[in-house]
């Protein structure tokens, strides 16, 4: 199997390199690859990549993913998050080849406490969304074989993250004020590309397989109970904290003004995903748990 795998030094893309190597050959490019172009602004450049490459499978984690700077630059949001996507899936069409794509909870309007299924009505609140909500359609609309997975609050141990800089804060300060009106769920990088792995070789046997999965790790929190998670994980390994554990403050959305509007209501139903691909979501705190080890590096 020839793989094209695109933004392969985003979080999700760095541990894609890793979980679909087993599978065959993989083609990994990012922004700034010179010999075939994996720059999402180059349109031309991308369809001609995937000319050259004929690969059996596209996997797409390059995305636009400064949620609030997308509000100031919609035309480079729609285009790497929408008008990429869909020349990739158009070329897809023509070849015959699979297309997997990662998509967001922010394509839902965050109303609600009832975990979002595929079926329900979308309404971003964002450039970010709104963009991300169109690659999916022009996905869909391209007739190409797909794997969209929708997912929410992703984290990889390699570079910045949430966590990270929870414990930095909590070095530093002895008091943190943490959102607590936003509820979904931490999900790994590492995760989504061992389940990417598992779904195409479940797509290449099963092509009727093809379509839309929310696809997040198990249970849910809010970003108060995670940054509580990730301090109490980090005292009880011995980590000097400045920070007192009853001292961080649970605070709601309002208390920090952002250029776009997240939702409150990030929850995602995973019955289709884990019912069709027979796997089991494990709970969030698992992967930030096991994530919290190795940048302890314990
Ligand atoms: N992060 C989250 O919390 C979250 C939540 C829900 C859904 N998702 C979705 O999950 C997927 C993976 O996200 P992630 O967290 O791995 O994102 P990420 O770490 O921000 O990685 C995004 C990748 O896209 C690349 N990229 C940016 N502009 C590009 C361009 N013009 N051409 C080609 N590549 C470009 C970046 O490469 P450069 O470094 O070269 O710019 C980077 O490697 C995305 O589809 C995202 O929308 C993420």
């Amino acid at each position: 199997m020839k793989i094209l795998l695109l933004g392969k030094n985003g979080q999700v893309g760095w541990e894609l390199q890793r979980s679909l190597a087993p599978l065959g050959e993989v083609i990994a490019l990012d922004s700034d690859s010179s010999e075939l172009c994996g720059d999402f602004t180059k349109l031309g450049g991308i369809a001609e990549t995937v000319r050259r490459v004929a690969p059996d499978v596209i996997v797409n984690a390059a995305a636009h993913t400064a949620v609030d700077k997308a509000e100031s630059e919609p035309e480079l949001a729609r285009a790497i998050n929408a008008l990429a996507p869909g020349v990739l899936a158009h070329e897809a069409k023509q070849s015959g080849a699979w297309l997997i794509h990662y998509s967001t909870d922010y394509v839902f309007d965050g109303s609600g406490d009832r975990p979002w299924l595929e079926t329900d009505p979308v309404g971003p609140l964002s450039v970010y969304g709104s963009t991300k909500l169109e690659g999916e359609q022009l996905i869909r609309q391209s007739g190409c074989k797909h794997l969209i997975f929708r997912t929410s609050w992703v984290y990889g141990a390699r570079g910045g993250n949430f966590a990270r800089t929870m414990l930095r804060l909590a070095r530093e300060r002895d008091k943190l004020s943490v959102i607590n009106d936003q509820i979904g769920a931490p999900t790994g990088a590492d995760l989504l590309a061992d389940i990417t792995a598992h779904a195409i070789r479940t797509a290449q046997q099963r092509p009727e397989v093809s379509g839309l999965y929310h696809l997040v790790a198990g249970g849910e929190t809010s970003w108060h109970g995670y940054a509580s998670f990730v301090i109490d994980f980090a005292r009880l390994e011995g980590v000097e904290l400045k920070v007192a554990p009853d001292a961080i403050q649970a605070v709601p959305t309002s208390a920090f003004p952002t250029p776009a509007i997240r939702p409150h209501n990030s929850r995602m139903d995973t019955s289709k995903l884990q019912h069709t691909f027979n796997l089991n979501l494990p709970l969030w705190q698992a992967g930030v748990a096991r994530m919290l080890t190795e940048i302890l590096g314990k």
